[in-house]
């Protein structure tokens, strides 16, 4: 018999990278979460550029226990950002990479590697098919690897969390600020990425 999950137990940080507002990304999480509210998730937005996270300086205070100790608003994120059953996560293309603001969240979470890693010693990139993580880009260019070097990186921070990555929504040929508004279609389909995405992670959880 399966199990129905309850109104607002799946929990969601959605991760906004942009450093600007209403940028292409933050329009595009903003749809893929409306999504994920309409099918009953639990939404938490961490807006990256009004949060004070300084980058990973290499104490490794983490090696006793897993926990980052620079102190500042990456803190809170710790628990929320191991219980959640998924991450969406929205970065621009800077680079080839992903933007600094996510960047610098991504290397704190080198904490989380520590803890898997080198104190849990878990086996190399074993992962929790429970959890997963959705992934929206946006960039100005056309070329062919575009993407390549920020889906990597997204990959391996998914593998901190257990987590795979269930689908990436890549735009290129996006450049200025609110472009993406003149393609409804793409806004579209970040919301039904938003459903589905909750959808799927019901659907793991009852299994
Ligand atoms: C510092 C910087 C670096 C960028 N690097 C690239 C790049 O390597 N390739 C590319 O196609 N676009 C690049 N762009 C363009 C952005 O990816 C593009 O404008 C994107 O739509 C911004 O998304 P946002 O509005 O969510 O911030 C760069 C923009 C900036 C400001």
């Amino acid at each position: 018999m399966t199990r129905k999950i309850p109104e607002r137990e799946i929990q969601i940080l959605a991760i906004y990278g942009s450093p600007r507002r209403e940028g292409n990304t933050s329009l595009l999480l903003d749809r893929a979460v409306q999504g994920a509210l309409e099918e009953g998730a639990e939404v938490e937005r961490v807006v990256l550029r009004d949060m004070d996270i300084s980058p990973c300086m290499e104490y490794y205070g983490c090696k006793r226990n897993g926990r980052c100790i620079i102190l500042d608003d990456f803190s809170p994120l710790h628990d929320r950002l191991l219980t959640c059953n998924g991450i969406m996560l929205a970065s621009p293309i800077f680079f080839y990479a992903v933007s600094a603001h996510t960047k610098i969240f991504m290397d704190r979470c080198q904490s989380f590697w520590v803890q898997k890693y080198c104190i849990e010693k878990a086996p190399l990139q074993s992962r929790n098919p429970l959890r997963k993580g959705l992934f929206i880009a946006a960039a100005a260019g056309q070329g062919k690897r575009l993407f390549d070097g920020a889906l990597l990186s997204v990959r391996y921070f998914l593998d901190v969390f257990d987590m795979d990555l269930w689908k990436s929504f890549l735009y290129p040929g996006i450049e200025d600020r609110g472009e993406i508004l003149n393609h409804p279609e793409f806004l579209e389909e970040a919301l039904t990425a938003g459903r589905e995405f909750c959808r799927v992670l019901k659907q793991v959880r009852q299994k």
